[in-house]
């Protein structure tokens, strides 16, 4: 345990040089404050979490709004750090871990992320006690329960379930172009060079954060391997260096000759807003981009944006989890305990998902509160084989990660496939 400890103190560390960018120091000082009166630091609740601004931020603020409503004694601040995917949030609630100044709860992945990052290194209270009051422990699907435990004991509660294969296309574009949405990468392709020869962007990416360029190449990988291989990276059963992952790559490569030029200036926002606005056909992202198309740009399901699965991932589901616990050392975790207790429940859930984009991780939330995207997607999940998200965090440690977006971002400029192949297979000596 002291060395793995040890490990994990070194890499916190590491990575807290390495990705807090002077504008993420400036983010954290910008905390979205919602606290009122004039309670201590200590008696504040701080909801940690990467959810600001466009697209992300409505759903969290409605959840808080709940919880007032229900405990108005209790202080709350929303203590989020800009940037997508927790690019600075991340580096920020490192060095407040290591600090021993922990937030009250924070924004943290189920899997990997959780499992052997926070509870390894011994920094999260368990909360199965919470699930038993509440009795939780059939309302919520096994897997996800799974997601947020280590070695029988639970710890932390999933407020949403994000689907991280969707693609996303401007219905006007396809239909003036006579564009069927692609279920294949053979049908991607041949959809994307017929828009393309019409003078339309094929596909939008703004990877400015290096993640999303991350996010669309685990797509590619589980179109090209199927959920059961692309698990089997992440738990040693397949090695990078296999065919199919070179395969995967060169889907990915040709995908990336179908991108706006200005991808690496933009954010995944400003990727979502050139097929908002038609200057881009599609684009690959979780569904926070439906919330972001949906609660900010005022579009509608179906008429104005369609989706589908990525390509070859019609029956798949790459999972996103965004969960809270309890860190180990806050001075206020009964009321911590009551947050979690209104995140968990259907009404917190049904505050939170349909404006957030995400399905809710509880079973028995109320359908009726959900779209038609949401409808269909809560159905997808039951039935589909689950994949966790590398880009998020669920599939493999953070260390492992951070490599493969480096990986990646070389890879996207120089589009060296053998070289970004050896590149994984280095990597991925952080996989345990
Ligand atoms: C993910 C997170 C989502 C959303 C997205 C974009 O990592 O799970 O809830 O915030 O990043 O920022």
């Amino acid at each position: 345990m002291k060395g793995t400890l040890k490990k994990f103190t070194g890499w916190i560390l590491v990575l807290v040089l390495a990705l807090v960018p002077l504008s993420a120091c400036s983010n954290s000082g910008e905390t979205n404050s919602s606290s009122e009166g004039s309670a201590s630091k200590e008696e504040t609740l701080d909801i940690f979490s990467w959810w600001t601004g466009a697209g992300e931020e409505d759903g969290l603020n409605a959840l808080i709004d709940l919880f007032k409503e229900e405990y108005p004694d209790i202080e709350v601040e929303n203590a989020a750090v800009a940037g997508g995917a927790g690019t600075n949030a991340k580096a920020v609630l490192a060095s407040r871990m290591q600090g021993d100044d922990p937030p009250a709860t924070f924004q943290v992945h189920g899997g990997s992320e959780l499992n052997d990052g926070w509870v390894v290194a011994d920094k999260m209270e368990t909360l199965n006690d919470l699930y038993e009051s509440e009795g939780w422990g059939d309302k919520f699907p096994e897997d996800l329960i799974d997601l947020v435990s280590k070695d029988g004991d639970i710890y932390s509660v999933p407020v949403n379930i994000h689907r991280g294969n969707v693609l996303w296309y401007n219905t006007s574009v396809f239909e003036e172009n006579g564009v069927e949405p692609p279920a294949t990468f053979d049908e991607f392709f041949a959809a994307a060079d017929q828009l393309q020869e019409a003078g339309v962007t094929p596909l939008a990416l703004g990877d400015k954060e290096p993640w999303t360029a991350t996010h669309l190449f685990e797509t590619a990988l589980l179109g090209t391997l199927g959920a059961d291989d692309y698990k089997k990276l992440f738990t040693g059963e397949m090695s990078f260096s296999d065919p199919k992952v070179k395969e995967a790559a060169e889907n990915f490569k040709k995908m990336l000759s179908y991108v706006n030029e200005d991808h690496s200036s933009r954010n995944w926002q400003d990727a979502s807003q050139l097929v908002a606005d038609g200057e881009a056909a599609m684009n690959v992202m979780g569904d926070w981009a439906k919330g972001y198309f949906v609660n900010d740009l005022n579009l509608k399901v179906k008429e104005d944006f369609g989706w589908v699965a990525t390509p070859g991932t019609d029956s798949m589901f790459m999972v996103i989890t965004d969960t809270f616990g309890l860190p180990k050392g806050v001075s206020n975790p009964e009321d911590v305990k009551k947050f979690l207790s209104v995140l968990g429940s259907v009404e917190g859930q049904d505050a939170f998902n349909p404006l957030k984009g995400s399905i809710p991780a509880r079973v028995d939330a109320d359908l009726s509160n959900y779209d038609e995207y949401g409808k269909e997607t809560i159905e997808d999940f039951k039935n589909a084989s689950l994949a966790p998200s590398l880009a998020h965090g669920s599939a493999a440690p953070e260390g492992f990660v951070t490599k493969v977006n480096q990986a990646i971002n070389i890879f996207v400029t120089q589009q060296d496939a053998d070289q970004f192949i050896s590149s994984l297979e280095d990597a991925s000596g952080d996989l345990k």
